[in-house]
């Protein structure tokens, strides 16, 4: 069995002082490791789900292999500039700044059970700002899949006060 975590490195003081970045890129580098956190998030997704949509930058690298292991196609919700054709666009409070993200307006729709995929669930606000983009299309957010958790942050009761209460993490941290 493959130790998933260890394949998760923490850098301190990345990107600034006082932050500990969760680096993926020794997961991702990982046959096994690769295979099995996808196996893992696939395994705890809700039924019925019709559509992936991955977060940019990181949830580009989960969101694809999820959607094709669920038999499902994947969607981007991309960074400010970057999607060509008429796009909704929310822009949500970081810790220091602002982000925005885009999501094409016929990528998802009514009746669509969206499930969003990202590989860090921190703060929650990346993944709110995402599911309010699906939602303003008219489609269903019936579950959030990352491959880690950070415990330590209240990003799952973000996500509940939004109505997001299907949230599973292949991996947790408390620090
Ligand atoms: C990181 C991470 C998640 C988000 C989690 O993305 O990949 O998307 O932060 O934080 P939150 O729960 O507090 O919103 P980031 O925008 O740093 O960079 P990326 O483009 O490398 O994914
Ligand atoms: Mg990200």
């Amino acid at each position: 069995m493959v130790d998933l975590a260890s394949l998760v490195v923490d850098v301190p003081d990345f990107p600034r002082p006082g932050v500990v970045f969760k680096d993926v890129t020794p997961l991702l580098a990982s046959a096994e490791g690769l295979a099995a956190a996808v196996d893992a998030m696939v395994a705890s997704v809700p039924g019925g789900v019709d559509v992936v949509v991955g977060l940019e930058a990181r949830g580009f690298l989960f969101g694809p292999p999820v959607a094709l292991a669920l038999g499902v196609g994947f969607v981007p919700v991309r960074k400010p500039g970057k999607l060509p054709r008429e796009s909704v666009e929310v822009s949500y409070a970081l810790e220091y700044g602002e982000e925005t993200l885009a999501l094409h307006v016929d990528a998802v729709g009514p009746g669509d059970r969206v499930l969003v995929v990202d590989d860090v669930l921190a703060t929650g606000g990346t993944a709110v700002a995402a599911a309010g983009l699906v939602r303003r299309l008219g489609a269903e957010v019936v579950g959030v899949s990352v491959l880690l958790e950070l415990t330590f942050l209240p990003g799952r009761a973000l996500l509940a006060e939004h109505g997001l209460d299907r949230v599973d993490a292949v991996l947790t941290s408390d620090a």
